[in-house]
Order: C-alpha cells, then structure tokens, then sequence
C-alpha cells in the first residue's frame, strides 16, 4: 500500500470509529404540508421559505437526529392534505406533521395525527377549533379570534360607534365576526350587519354597496390573505373611504406579502396581527434580511414566521426529549415552551397546545418610501378567546 493509500485507508476507519451513536440514528422526518400551487400558493412558498431559513441558520441535526423535510403540495384542497397526510405517515414514517395553509386542511388530517400519535404542527390556519380536533395538533401561527378582540377593544376607546363586518364564510371568517361583534358590542358599540362572502371566487363589490348604504363609522374585515388585494380594491373603487368608512380587520387584509401589490390604496388601514414585518427588535431585522436575502428581496410575511416558529417548537422539542420522536413524549415537550420569534416572545399554552403571543395594533404608513404596518400599540400575551381554559 502507498504511502497516501494508507492515509486515506487510516483515516477512514478513524471517522467510522469517531461517529457517534446517536448520529447514525435514523433521520427525524417533517411532512410539510402546503400548497404550491393554485389561488394559496403565495401561502405555502412563504411557509417554505420560513421553514428552510430556520433550518439554514440552526443547523439540520438535533439531539443526534438528521432533519429532513418531506415537502408536498396540497393546493389547499383539503381531501388532498387528508390523501398526503395518510401517505406521509404510513410509507415515509414521518415523525411530524407540519404546515397547513388553511382551516378545513388541518381539520381534515387532525384524525389521522391522532390515530398515528403524530404531532401536527399548525403554521398557518387560524380557526380556534384547531387545537381541539386533535391532542396533537400544536399551533405556531394565531387565531383570528385572538387578534379580532382586541382591535375591537382599541377602536371602541377610539371613538368608533358602529360597524359592519364582512369576512370569508368558513371557520376562521365566523370566528372573526363573531369575536370581533360581540366585544364590540360588549364595549359598547352597535354592530349594523354581519356579511359573509364565499371561500371560493368571491366578489365583493355587491357587499361593498351594501356596506355603503349602512354608512358606519368603520369595516371590519376578515379574508385570507390571498384575498387581500381584491378586497381593497373593491373598498375604494365603491367609494367606500371617501364616505368616511375606515378600513380595519385582522392583519391578512394587508399581510406584508400583498401590501406592495395593494400599493398606496393600503396606507391608513388599522388592523391587529401578531406580525409586522416593521417589528422594531434585532432579532426581527436580522430575520427580515436573512429573509430577503434567501428568497431574491422578497419579505416576510406572517407565514413565513409561522413556518419559522413551527420548525423552532420542534427543534425545541426534539432536544428536550434527546432525539426521542414519539409524538407523546414530543407534544408534552412543547407544552409551556417559551420561543424568541421575530414576532415577539411567545408560548405554547400547556392547556390547549394552542399559541399565547403579543398582538399589535398596526397602521399602514410609508417608512422609507415603502409601505409597511407600523405597530402603535402592543396588548402583551393574548390567549385565545375560543377555549374554555
Ligand atoms: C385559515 O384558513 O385558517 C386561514 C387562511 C389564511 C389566513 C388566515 C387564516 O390569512
């Protein structure tokens, strides 16, 4: 044997024998559900994005565990999740569910993470039922029940009298409506009507009409946030601004993925969210850049927080347990995690798996010649106003 034969042959067998145990383990597998293609994708390419950018700065090993991530499409049709879902845990063994564009694809596979004890972690959908359709099920992104409340706490202080709602007529739309009216109420303001539009093509100009005839003080509106453009578009072309309605709603109606698409039009919107991609805390600004720098300038939007924040809660998990993947021993780890976000600080409730976290009130501003949701007041760590405990 040459000289340099030897030295590659030593060498080897000394990497061999330096392996540790735990990493020749078998790898921690994610099923990413979301969708890439159809009216959502913006949706699932933001969640991705988040989900690979943790990844990228925190490593691809935890506890000894290579991750790896399953990516599917769903295109946000919930018989496909449910279809993916099932081939997911039976042929690929994942040890995680994640993703989740929309309310009826969570709810669809949240049977199968309790039949197959695998954690289903919710980044994006945002009904409040989630949590509860599976012991499973942990939730990294809102609920709209938790943003609604409080804006309608801050306009009620602010003067406004009375408002229409208008939201998408499924789970996360009825539980905008009915959290937002009845604090409204509760705070003493007179809700006028209650407008529900459909999930699939809607067309909001007959309801624009209606809302003008009613002439409140304020719109609240709820959409998912792909709809966010036509929806205020729709409020100006109808003249709805100029007959002195404000805008407000949750902050999908202007998510900072649609705000440059909406353009100018957006500028004075109020609504309440849990992130701004204008967070002013350094580990948001280094995210936001390490952001855009992956994905060719493009910014952050909440999904893209929610993807980054599911992958933390399990990396968290996983070192909690050392490697250890049952789906028990993983949802018992996150219950109570506190994790850093660029959002803020936020948990996981030990209750009900779902998420405690600031929520901002924003106006749409101009900073530095670009439109951003400028945060003006911060109600700290909001529960979920649909549970029970
Ligand atoms: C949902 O279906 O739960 C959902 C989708 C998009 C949003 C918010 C909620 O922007």
């Amino acid at each position: 044997m040459g000289k340099r034969a030897f030295l590659v042959a030593v060498l080897c067998a000394g990497a061999v024998a330096a392996l540790p145990a735990a990493a020749q383990t078998k790898p921690f597998k994610i099923g990413l559900i979301v969708p890439m293609t159809g009216p959502f994708t913006s949706v699932g390419k933001q969640i991705d994005a988040g989900v690979r950018l943790y990844i990228a700065q925190h490593g691809d090993t935890v506890a000894g565990r290579k991750i790896e991530v399953i990516l599917k499409d769903d295109g946000a049709v919930p018989a496909n999740s449910r279809r993916i879902a099932q081939e997911l845990v039976v042929a690929d063994k994942v040890d995680a569910l994640a993703g989740f564009a929309i309310t009826p694809s969570a709810l669809a596979v949240a049977p199968i993470a309790t039949q197959s004890k695998t954690p289903l972690i919710v980044m994006s959908a945002a009904a409040s039922a989630i949590t509860e359709a599976s012991p499973y099920v942990v939730r990294s992104s809102f609920t709209v029940g938790q943003v609604s409340v409080p804006l309608a706490d801050y306009v009620t202080k602010n003067g406004m009298k009375k408002v229409v709602t208008l939201v998408t007529d499924y789970a996360p739309g009825v539980d905008a409506e009915q959290s937002f009216a009845a604090r409204f109420k509760a705070d003493g303001g007179q809700v006028l009507d209650t407008l529900r539009v459909p999930l699939r093509s809607p067309d909001y100009a007959p309801f624009m009409q209606k809302v003008r005839d009613l002439h409140p003080d304020g719109l609240f509106i709820f959409v998912p946030a792909p709809e966010a453009p036509a929806v205020v578009k729709q409020f100006r072309e109808r003249g709805l601004d100029r007959a002195g309605v404000q805008l407000i709603g949750t902050g999908d109606v202007v998510d900072d993925d649609s705000l440059e698409r909406i353009g100018d039009e957006a500028l004075g919107i109020l609504t309440a969210h849990h992130y701004s991609a204008a967070h002013a805390s350094p580990l948001n600004q280094a995210f936001v850049q390490a952001y855009e720098k992956a994905n060719n300038g493009q910014r952050p939007n909440f999904m893209a927080v929610g993807g980054y924040d599911g992958m933390n809660v399990l990396y968290a998990a996983l070192a909690k347990t050392g490697g250890t993947a049952s789906g028990e021993a993983l949802v018992a780890a996150m219950k109570g995690l506190t994790i850093d976000s660029p959002r803020g600080p936020w948990t996981v409730d030990a209750n009900n798996r779902d998420i405690v976290q600031n929520v901002y009130i924003r106006r749409v501003d101009k900073v530095r010649g670009q439109l951003f949701n400028v945060e003006i007041s911060t109600i700290p760590a909001v529960a979920d106003p649909g549970k029970s405990k």
